[in-house]
């Protein structure tokens, strides 16, 4: 099988591409990736002379039509992913998330080939902290932040296309996952080189912001649970039970570091800040038999921190161009 990997050399792809390198010796690996910012082509060394790697735009059309026309398959990561940076610049989100999109949805109808599609839970908004309710597939689609509309729309064009051309497309809506090489924009990677860096943690407003977190590993299994046992034109969502507030989390790295507790910044808070994600995954785990295997959040987490402070060489680069874009617009609470 040909596969086509966008975002391969981001967060969740490049661990994407490095499992099914791994367990998936049949499948022929191409990731095409723009290296922006949050891209890394070195989270994908050990696999280097394994898979095909294209460095380009999923908005370039002639590019996308024959990289789509080459494969069996297309996986599509590719996005502008940090809510804080499209508060600042939506204009790169519009490009890559809505643009890039329509650019390989338009490929894979031309050449008929298979497409899942990446997505977030932030499509459906946010719950209160005290609503028992969580996310299903049925929820209504509410997001708040230039992010998660542009995350949006590029679903419902996946969701046209389906409809209107026959495009045989899955997508997949997954809460906040973390795991090895995440950037360290990201709120657990943020905080964990921040300690190793000797800065304090920083937490938006009071810290009661609520999200469910998931190893990366068990998004990945979930999603090739779904390339092969989804139905097409289908939505599934991805979650593992769990559910903490950001202040929690915090709390969990300083003990695990050996940091007092309030060794931490109150910062400005994020504008439109979603207040809690939850995730119902009833539909992945009983019509597709999906179970997460990293059920204990504190050893998953052990695990990432270890594995920050053994790969400084991977992280270093970006952190002091991602603090001094933070302090931008960032000040100290308390
Ligand atoms: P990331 O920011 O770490 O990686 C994005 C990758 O896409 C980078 O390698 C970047 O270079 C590449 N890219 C960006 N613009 C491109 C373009 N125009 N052409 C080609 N490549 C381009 O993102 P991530 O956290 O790995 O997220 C991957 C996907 O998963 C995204 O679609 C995101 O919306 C979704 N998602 C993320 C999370 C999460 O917690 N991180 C949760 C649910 C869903
Ligand atoms: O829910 C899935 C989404 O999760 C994905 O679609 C996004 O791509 C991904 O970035 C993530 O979005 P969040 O905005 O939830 O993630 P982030 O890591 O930016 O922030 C997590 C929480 O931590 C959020 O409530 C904001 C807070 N935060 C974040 C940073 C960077 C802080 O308190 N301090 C920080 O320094």
């Amino acid at each position: 099988m040909k596969l086509l990997v966008t975002g391969g050399a981001g967060f969740i792809g490049s661990n994407f591409v490095l499992s099914t390198v791994a367990q998936r010796p049949e499948v022929e690996v191409t990731v095409l990736d723009a290296l922006t910012y949050a891209g890394n082509r070195a989270s994908l060394n050990s696999i280097a002379d394994r898979i095909d790697f294209v460095h380009g735009d999923i908005a370039d059309r002639p590019l996308v039509d024959r990289l789509v026309g080459e494969s069996d398959l297309v996986v599509h990561f590719a996005a502008e992913s940090h809510n804080d940076n499209s508060l600042n610049d939506p204009w790169p989100f519009v490009h890559t998330n809505v643009i890039g999109t329509t650019t390989l949805l338009q490929a894979v109808r031309d050449h008929d080939v298979r497409y899942h599609h990446i997505s977030t839970d932030e499509v459906y908004g946010d719950l209160e902290l005290d609503d028992p309710a969580r996310f299903t597939e049925s929820t209504p689609y509410n997001p708040s932040s230039p992010y998660s509309s542009t995350k949006a729309s590029s679903d419902l064009l996946v969701r046209a296309w389906a409809r209107s051309f026959g495009v045989r497309a899955t997508i997949s809506n997954c809460s906040n996952n973390y795991g090895p090489f995440q950037h360290v924009e990201k709120f657990i990677p943020r905080q964990i080189t921040n300690l190793l860096s000797g800065k304090r943690p920083k937490l938006y407003g009071a810290g009661q912001n609520v999200r469910d977190w998931i190893h990366v590993d068990d998004h990945n299994h979930a999603v090739w649970t779904i390339i092969e046992k989804g139905v097409l034109g289908e939505t599934y969502l991805i979650g593992a039970d769990g559910e903490k507030n950001n202040r929690e989390v915090l709390e969990e790295i300083l003990k695990e570091t050996g940091n007092p507790s309030d060794a931490f910044d109150f910062v400005t808070d994020r504008p439109g800040h979603d207040l809690r994600y939850a995730i119902d995954s009833t539909k992945l785990r009983t019509e597709l038999g999906w179970t997460p295997q990293y059920v204990d959040f504190r050893s998953g987490l052990k695990a990432t921190i270890d594995w920050y402070r053994e790969n400084e060489q991977w992280w270093r680069p970006q952190k002091d161009a991602t603090e001094s874009s933070y302090a931008l617009t960032e000040s100290v609470v308390s």
